[in-house]
């Protein structure tokens, strides 16, 4: 059985008072609850993470960063390492996602580089693949997500691989409140299986998670998820709200 994951991306939302605050709702609502359908997983702003970590140190959800710098360490003003991240007690940094792709100028090489170095910080890594709305209408979609895999990602070792989850997000779904169908969520997630299978095997493959994001709601989240290669989501706008981020956790059937 693969792991079920749903990770809320605040984005730049949430100052640190209002953040904590959420943070302690959320990890209330686990910690009452026997057993979550997925694991939750808090993706907050870096000033926020030693706090939450704190706040959800004992209880049922894990927390993520949202990036981290390409090197390891030194002169680099306002970057925030790999290491530094993983100090706070955090677990996962979301790389590569379109967001840093398009205002950041964030190519599959750097990706690829931070990839790496948050895997060696010890950090898990979810790691954000998609296409934009020109190259869905183009056709062009999974040739799109293929380089985004091959160049991003399989430079990685099998025992690297371990430590990755992807999120598929197609851009023209991010905040438009346009959704991919269960459907082209499904044909571009057994895509990326299939293309994790050809090259590191059917076992790495079969183990990987891969969460769909864009525009999931608790409305749409349990017939996405019901598709069979889809393992969670990745939960923007909707993990801002604390019934609908639960609502989403508990749509994983
Ligand atoms: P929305 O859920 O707001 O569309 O954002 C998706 C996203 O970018 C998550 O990383």
């Amino acid at each position: 059985m693969r792991k079920k994951i749903v990770a809320g991306n605040w984005k730049m939302n949430m100052d640190l008072a209002e953040g904590l605050k959420f943070a302690g709702s959320i990890d209330k609502y686990f910690k009452d609850k026997p057993s979550a359908r997925a694991l939750p997983i808090l993706c907050t702003p870096f000033i926020h993470l030693a706090g939450v970590s704190e706040i959800l140190k004992h209880g049922k959800v894990a927390l993520g960063a949202q990036n981290c710098a390409s090197e390891a360490s030194g002169a680099f003003t306002g970057e925030v390492s790999a290491w530094m991240v993983r100090s706070t007690g955090a677990e996962y940094v979301i790389l590569g996602h379109s967001e840093r792709r398009m205002y950041y100028h964030e190519d599959d090489m750097l990706i690829n580089k931070k990839t790496l170095l948050a895997i060696n910080s010890g950090l898990k890594v979810i790691f954000c693949c998609g296409e934009v709305l020109s190259e869905r209408e183009a056709g062009s979609h999974f040739q799109i997500v293929k380089r985004q895999l091959e160049v991003g990602l399989f430079t990685l070792s099998e025992e690297q691989m371990d430590k990755i989850v992807v999120a598929y997000e197609p851009v023209w779904a991010i905040g438009t409140g346009l959704t991919a169908t269960p459907d082209q969520a499904q044909e571009m997630h057994k895509f990326i299986r299939d293309k994790v299978k050809e090259k590191y095997g059917n076992d790495c493959a079969k183990k990987l998670p891969i969460l769909y994001g864009g525009s999931c709601k608790p409305s749409n989240a349990a017939e996405i998820f019901s598709k069979p290669d889809v393992d969670g989501g990745l939960i923007g706008g909707a993990s801002l709200k604390r019934e609908d981020f639960v609502a989403i956790v508990e749509a994983m059937q």
